[in-house]
């Protein structure tokens, strides 16, 4: 497995297991309530499960197994800012509702989100094509 696969499904599971957690105290809260403060952690709950776990494990097997050229994966410093872009848009939105400037802060992480989708698709591109071209 190639080393930017590693990071990105380590990346993976460490969300997983960040997103599992705050959804847990999120249940508790539910049920026993700790402090409503608690609250503030769902945007994080989100985004560790939904762009931490699930996009990071998308890339980071596409990055491993789509077709390569000859026994090179081309545009890999693509794939790093797109790792570096992801994880930034995801922190961002995650701290917004502890600081001020909420919704600008957001609106960056959306963009940095936009821009690591984005910059992972222009290196993919090249690669869905026949194993045998
Ligand atoms: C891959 C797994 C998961 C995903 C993608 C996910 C995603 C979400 C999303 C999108 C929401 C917001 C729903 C809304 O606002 O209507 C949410 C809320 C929540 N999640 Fe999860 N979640 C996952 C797993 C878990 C787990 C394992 C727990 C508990 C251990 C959990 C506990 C909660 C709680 C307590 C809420 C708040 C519900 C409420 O608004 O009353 N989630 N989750």
């Amino acid at each position: 497995m190639p080393r930017l696969s590693i990071w990105l499904i380590r990346a993976a599971l460490i969300y997983l297991l960040l997103g599992f957690t705050v959804g847990g105290l999120l249940l508790w809260h539910k049920g026993l309530p700790l402090n409503p403060a608690l609250w503030r952690l769902l945007p994080a709950h989100m985004e560790f499960l939904l762009m931490g776990w699930i996009v990071h494990l998308v890339m980071g097997v596409a990055y491993w197994i789509l077709p390569r050229f000859q026994t090179k994966r081309p545009l890999s410093a693509l794939v790093w800012l797109s790792f570096c872009l992801l994880n930034g848009g995801i922190w961002l939105i995650s701290i917004s509702t502890f600081v001020a400037f909420a919704p600008t802060i957001q609106l960056v992480g959306r963009i940095a989100e936009v821009g690591a989708i984005m910059a992972f698709a222009v290196h993919a591109w090249p690669r869905i094509k026949p194993t045998s071209l």
